[in-house]
């Protein structure tokens, strides 16, 4: 969808314990990328999931680090017949264990956005907010949960371009993705893939596509993922215009999938999940996430949930029918096994406001978590980054985010460290919910031009 509320929450989750990831033989194979789709294995993989992050925006808690909320949801996700979460926001200082352990025990795969509302950037005003105070706490949650087989994916940002205007912030978003992954390289991780979950924005969708994928390998990202409301039902493949963005991203070199889909405008028949499974989208779709789990005030929710008990709601048994019928395509799905670069988009206004393609430098102060690591996280409690000072100052050159080392750090200790969540959960549009009790509300300005 393409607006997003930016909420920035106070709020008070009591820290959790540090602790070592305590990785085991778990039945997940790894997940990887080839040319543009993803592989566990030799097996094409597609994301079929759903988003999960109970309570919202106006109650940000890890559900991570919520064992018993999390096996309580799990016995859901089996029964809908997923494969993936994607969580909003986690807390860098918990333990993630038990449920990250269970969850691989279902052969289900996390992906994660690494901000938090307090530790974010500032689409408005990118620069100070692109500093080593934020740079430290995502690191931190990629040290929380680079230990597990069944990671996924890492989102660098969620939305920060939310309309032409604010492609001006794409520099910001392009240099954390840089940042993560050569944190990743550095440290020695597992190279789990890291990409943007982009806002549908018609006017710039292509050209922050190539944007993420163009310049020098080590400032490209690993995929990309947007938010995508344009099929509401009753619709179809050629009627939603999703066969066109087949076309359009057609040739692209990465992965793509939906980190949101599911318009609530009318009762929802999901009949975008046989085309997404289909191969009218898996030579250039990989799958996607259903928005979401739990039911909230923006009413997308599949169940509701109610202490220690879930409800299903109508739309949990439409999609879980839908899932059932929507069988992979058969070997390799057409994806196009070459990927490779996009060329740069040009400087275009009012639509695309990136005037060349040199990116911010990393902030001196956040060059030595490379070599150091990132240590204790700020957690969800932190006083938060947006204006802490020691912001980046010049420009990169290409190659800048090249791993220097590779890193001694074994997969099975990791420090899961931290304190802080900025998340950017992102809440529909048409969404009248009384949002957040906290800071800063953003909404987008845009609200209806490319809703179908
Ligand atoms: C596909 O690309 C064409 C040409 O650039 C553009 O006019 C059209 O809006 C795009 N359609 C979608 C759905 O992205
Ligand atoms: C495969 O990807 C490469 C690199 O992006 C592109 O040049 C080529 O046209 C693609 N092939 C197809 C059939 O899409
Ligand atoms: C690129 O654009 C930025 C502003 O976005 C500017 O600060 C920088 O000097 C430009 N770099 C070059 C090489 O033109």
């Amino acid at each position: 969808m393409r607006t997003s509320t930016l909420a920035t929450l106070a709020l008070g989750a009591a820290g959790a314990a540090s602790a070592a990831v305590v990785k085991r033989a778990s039945g997940v194979t790894p997940v990887s990328v080839k040319g543009n789709a993803f592989f566990a294995g030799d097996d094409r993989f597609y994301i079929r999931g759903v988003d999960y992050q109970p309570g919202g925006s106006s109650d940000v808690a890890d559900p991570i680090a919520d064992e018993d909320g999390c096996k309580r949801d799990i016995v859901e996700f089996t029964k809908l017949g997923i494969n993936a979460v994607r969580v909003y926001t986690v807390d860098n200082t918990a333990n993630h264990d038990a449920c990250m352990n269970a969850l691989a025990d279902a052969g289900i795969y996390l992906v994660l956005d690494v901000n938090t509302p307090k530790y974010s950037l500032n689409r408005a005003d990118p620069n100070p907010s692109y500093n080593a105070v934020y740079l430290q706490s995502i690191f931190a949650t990629i040290d929380a949960f680079h230990g597990y087989d069944n990671t996924l994916a890492f989102f660098s940002g969620n939305e920060v371009v939310n309309d032409p205007e604010s492609s001006a912030a794409a520099p910001y978003v392009k240099a954390v993705t840089r940042d993560i992954r050569s944190y990743i390289r550095n440290r020695g991780y597992r190279q789990i893939p890291v990409g943007y979950s982009a806002a549908d924005v018609s006017e710039n969708r292509l050209e922050m596509a190539e944007y993420m994928n163009c310049g020098s390998d080590d400032e490209r990202s690993d995929f990309f993922a947007f938010n995508d409301y344009s099929w509401c039902d009753p619709s179809s493949f050629q009627q939603s215009g999703w066969d066109q963005k087949v076309k359009n991203f057609t040739g692209y070199g990465l992965p793509i999938f939906l980190s949101e889909y599911g318009c609530n405008h009318a009762t929802r028949d999901f009949d975008e999940v046989l085309s997404l499974y289909s191969t009218d989208m898996s030579p250039v779709y990989s799958g996607g996430l259903v928005y979401e789990y739990s039911q909230e005030p923006s009413k997308y929710g599949l169940v509701e949930i109610n202490g220690d008990s879930v409800s299903e709601l109508t739309d949990f048994t439409t999609l879980q029918s839908q899932f059932a019928k929507a069988t992979d395509p058969q070997g390799d799905g057409g994806y196009n096994s070459t990927g490779g670069a996009s060329g740069c988009p040009a400087y275009s206004s009012p639509n695309w406001l990136v005037m060349n393609d040199t990116l911010p430098a990393i902030p001196d102060g956040a060059k030595k978590y490379m070599t150091q690591g990132a240590g204790t996280g700020p957690g969800l409690d932190g006083a938060g980054s947006q204006n802490a000072g020691g912001a980046s100052t010049g420009t990169a050159t290409a190659g800048s985010g090249t791993a220097s080392q590779t890193g001694s750090s074994s997969s099975s200790s990791s420090t899961s460290s931290g304190t802080n969540a900025a998340v950017s959960i992102k809440v529909p549009e048409w969404s009248f919910a009384p949002l957040v009790c906290g800071a800063v509300v953003v909404m987008s300005t845009l609200f209806g031009a490319t809703l179908l």
